[in-house]
């Protein structure tokens, strides 16, 4: 097992990027044995069981502050949980060890298996409650969009800004009834929306590559964990995004405020939500647009992963091949 010796004031080792795919490899191989079963609990469960001893085996002295759930909820991987061997360095973690747990019940097309890792005490400790947000990737002058201003005036100014006509523009929204506006708003303009049943991290995370995905702009409401993961992706590929919690309850607002939301109506950038340097990994689970599935085949099991690193931009994507067998049948 590897240990580190940390520096004062060193940021999350550079090593640690590899060794944070290990742990989305293995809870993507491990839900991706019960896609197609109809049984979302069951997937979402071998998910968890996989990221979380993987987890624990990574030389960092680690704290979930985005999880499976409140610890009265979760018995795995629930927000505080600590995570890791201790021999490194403090980190705040975001897992969601199946994201889309409907896509891969049902085998279709998104699933992916996504964590974070950031210094301690960066990551916003958003409650499981959902999110306004709203996406746009790199290149784009500051607030080129605004979550409060109207999805006409978004629309245009990102058309202005990108050089092209609103009708040239694709929106990517959840397909909820609650977007029912912001789908008519889109079209009212003449402009495209193309709709996706879950996996709003992956959603977002579209808008930061609109040559190949076609995707310019996320906009809609979502889960907050799903909210902080995205914008720790887009914190290391380039893009905009904000969020605010929907906090319209007591007992939501009480739960907020226990984790330390003072102001239940703030807008956060996605600066905000990641304060410091941070990785991403996020592997397959059933092909999508920006992913493979696992492939299981008769002497290997094939994963793709996407890896980034804030404090560089480097992303890589990573094809591997396993052969130890008996790592993953212990799924
Ligand atoms: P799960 O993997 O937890 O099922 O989440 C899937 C998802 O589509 C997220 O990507 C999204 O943020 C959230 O559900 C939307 O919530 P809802 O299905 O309640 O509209």
């Amino acid at each position: 097992m590897v240990s580190y010796t940390v520096q004062p004031g060193m940021f999350i080792e550079r090593v640690l990027s590899i060794e944070i795919v290990r742990v989305t490899e293995r809870a993507a191989v491990s839900a991706a044995r019960l896609r197609g079963r109809g049984d979302e609990k069951a997937a979402d469960q071998a998910a968890v069981d996989a990221m979380r001893r993987e987890l624990n085996n990574l030389p960092i002295d680690g704290t979930v502050v985005i999880g499976e759930g409140e610890r009265d909820e979760a018995p795995m991987l629930f927000i505080g949980e600590n995570v890791g061997n201790k021999k490194g360095p403090k980190v705040d973690i975001a897992v969601d060890p199946l994201e889309g747990t409907t896509l891969c019940a049902k085998n279709m097309e998104g699933s992916i298996a996504v964590m974070a890792m950031a210094e301690g005490g960066t990551l916003l400790n958003a409650p499981d409650v959902y999110m306004e947000k709203i996406a746009v990737g790199p290149g784009y002058p500051k607030n080129v969009v605004d979550l409060d201003a109207p999805v006409e005036e978004n629309m245009r100014t990102l058309a202005k800004a990108k050089g092209v006509k609103p009708e040239e523009l694709t929106a990517l929204i959840l397909d909820r009834p609650r977007h029912a506006e912001i789908i008519a708003a889109v079209r009212k303009l003449g402009a495209a929306v193309r709709l996706i049943t879950d996996g709003d991290v992956a959603g977002v995370i579209h808008t930061a590559d609109p040559a190949n995905t076609g995707v310019d702009i996320y906009m809609g409401i979502g889960g907050a964990p799903e909210g902080v993961l995205a914008a720790a992706a887009l914190r290391c590929i380039g893009g905009q995004m904000q969020g605010r919690l929907i906090l319209d309850t007591d007992e939501k607002r009480t739960r907020a405020a226990k984790m330390g939301v003072s102001d239940p109506k703030k807008k956060y950038d996605m600066k905000d939500m990641v304060r410091g340097d941070c990785l991403v990994a996020a592997t397959g689970v059933t092909t999508g647009s920006f992913l493979r599935g696992v492939r299981f085949e008769k002497d290997r099991i094939l994963t793709h992963t996407v890896v980034m690193r804030s404090v560089t931009g480097t992303v890589r994507w990573i094809d591997a091949e396993h052969r130890q067998f008996e790592k993953f049948h212990l799924d």
